[in-house]
């Protein structure tokens, strides 16, 4: 589904991602793993177009060069994003909130020709119907993490990426989203790329994993192959 290879990124003088290699096979939720500053949010931005990339290829459903996109195409072509802190709009409604993810298009039509936010949002999230009316700034952070997705959701994306969705939540919302997380790849044959450090989470939810460490790839495999060693070298502080 997304193919990142041999990719250089540098903010200004400063090398950021360094050959970078990653494989996120269709139908399935791989996990993106590292310490904090290794450059997770950086792949992801580049993926997104958000941040210029010197050399290397990303490539999307076997034939777009992502590279060569502009930053608006990633909604049509299927990617959806929840970027790390959530950045939902506090004095937006839920509802407008879900509703800038139907204007997310850089060419002023609409995504699919839809003007309605589809019911399954609100049947991954019923939350977000109880609250529709309420302001975005008013919902407790784990709320605004699943408006966030729920707002990713409403174009009908077939690549989610998900940076950090469960830093600063509570539990029970982190495994609400986990949960949900399951049921787009498995009800909806979504594929998930997903920025997580939190162990138990990947192990519960990913398929596979991607370690990085210093802007680097350095591990990967099945998530059952993640092994304490791994983990002792590049994920505990
Ligand atoms: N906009 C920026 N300008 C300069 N340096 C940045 C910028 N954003 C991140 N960095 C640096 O790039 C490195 C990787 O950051 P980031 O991708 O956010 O890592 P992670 O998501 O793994 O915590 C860090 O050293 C960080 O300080
Ligand atoms: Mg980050």
């Amino acid at each position: 589904m997304l193919s990142v290879d041999a990719l250089n990124q540098y903010y200004g003088e400063s090398h950021t991602l360094w050959d970078l290699h990653l494989e996120v096979p269709a139908g399935e939720c791989t996990c993106v793993m590292g310490r904090n500053g290794v450059g997770k949010t950086t792949l992801v931005k580049a993926i997104m177009g958000e941040v210029p990339v010197a050399s290397g290829r990303i490539r999307y459903a076997d034939d777009v060069e992502l590279t060569k996109r502009r930053i608006e195409d990633r909604s049509r072509l299927g990617i959806g994003y929840v970027p790390q802190g959530r950045q939902i709009f506090p004095l937006l409604s839920v509802e407008e909130n879900l509703r800038t993810g139907l204007a997310a298009r850089g060419d002023g039509r609409r995504g699919n020709g839809r003007r309605t936010i589809p019911e399954r949002v609100f049947d991954l999230f019923p939350v977000l119907e109880e609250m529709k009316q309420r302001r975005g700034g008013d919902l407790s952070g784990g709320q605004q993490q699943q408006l966030a997705i729920g707002r990713a959701l409403v174009l009908e994306p077939r690549l989610l990426i998900l940076d950090e969705p469960g830093e600063g939540i509570q539990p029970n919302i982190v495994t609400q989203i986990g949960e949900v997380i399951r049921r787009l790849i498995t009800e909806d044959g979504l594929t998930v790329l997903l920025v997580e450090q939190k162990l138990p989470f990947a192990r519960k939810y990913a398929d596979r994993f991607a370690i990085m460490d210093r802007g680097r790839p350095v591990a990967r495999g099945e998530i059952a192959e993640l092994s304490d060693a791994l983990i002792r070298e590049h994920l505990t502080v």
